[in-house]
């Protein structure tokens, strides 16, 4: 970074915008397998948050990877650059008082806790959408698994690129066995009981 370059501070304030809409900021940081549900669930979840009247922002794998992040590759080094974009990324619009629902493989556990320090505290909920990699691979919505299994897709997560699995995620989701609703649900409760939304 340039030494010369200095922070500005703002006349309106994150707690100013967070009294502005009635709800307490945070980022929901879907992690899982591809095929396992997060888009599904996040957009489940959006779709709740909306009615509901809060307000939010899905940021989403596929298309991030069409825009900010498309220089990037899915080799180790890239993964990591791709959730560090995507952490600041996150970072700014929960500055801005909205509720941000990300879903990205994410697989890597120093990545999602880099994201986690980057927040304010508590503001980072890791949503582990756990669903055996059997069943991701039964259902193949993008036919990805098979191209991986005859080799013409490389570093698969799952297959020949790793996934570590959450330690002690907030919410913890069965997304194996459960319909969408029900996990939408569970997410919408913990927003509540938490203290997120009304
Ligand atoms: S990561 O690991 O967090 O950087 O990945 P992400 O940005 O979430 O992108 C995952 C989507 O990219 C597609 N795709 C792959 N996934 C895993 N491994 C490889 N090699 C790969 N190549 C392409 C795939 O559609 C993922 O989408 P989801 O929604 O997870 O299935």
């Amino acid at each position: 970074m340039s030494e010369n370059i200095v922070w500005h501070q703002h006349n309106v304030s994150h707690q100013d915008r967070c009294q502005q809409k009635s709800q307490k900021p945070c980022v929901l940081w879907f992690t899982g397998l591809s095929g396992s549900g997060k888009s599904t669930v996040a957009n489940a979840v959006e779709a709740l948050l909306f009615k509901n009247n809060n307000h939010s922002y899905l940021l989403d794998g596929d298309n991030v990877r069409h825009g900010l992040n498309k220089d990037l590759s899915f080799n180790d080094e890239d993964r990591v650059e791709n959730i560090r974009r995507i952490g600041e990324v996150a970072k700014l619009f929960a500055d801005s008082g909205l509720i941000v629902l990300s879903a990205f493989i994410s697989p890597f556990r120093t990545d999602r806790q880099q994201v986690r320090e980057l927040l304010n505290e508590g503001e980072f909920i890791e949503v582990f959408v756990d669903t055996p990699l059997e069943v991701c691979e039964q259902r193949d919505p993008k036919g990805l698994y098979k191209k991986a299994r005859a080799g013409d897709i490389q570093n698969f997560t799952g297959l020949d690129s790793p996934y570590e699995t959450p330690e002690s995620p907030e919410i913890h989701l069965q997304a194996g066995s459960k319909p969408v609703d029900e996990l939408a649900q569970e997410v919408i409760s913990y927003l509540k009981t938490h203290g997120f939304i009304g």
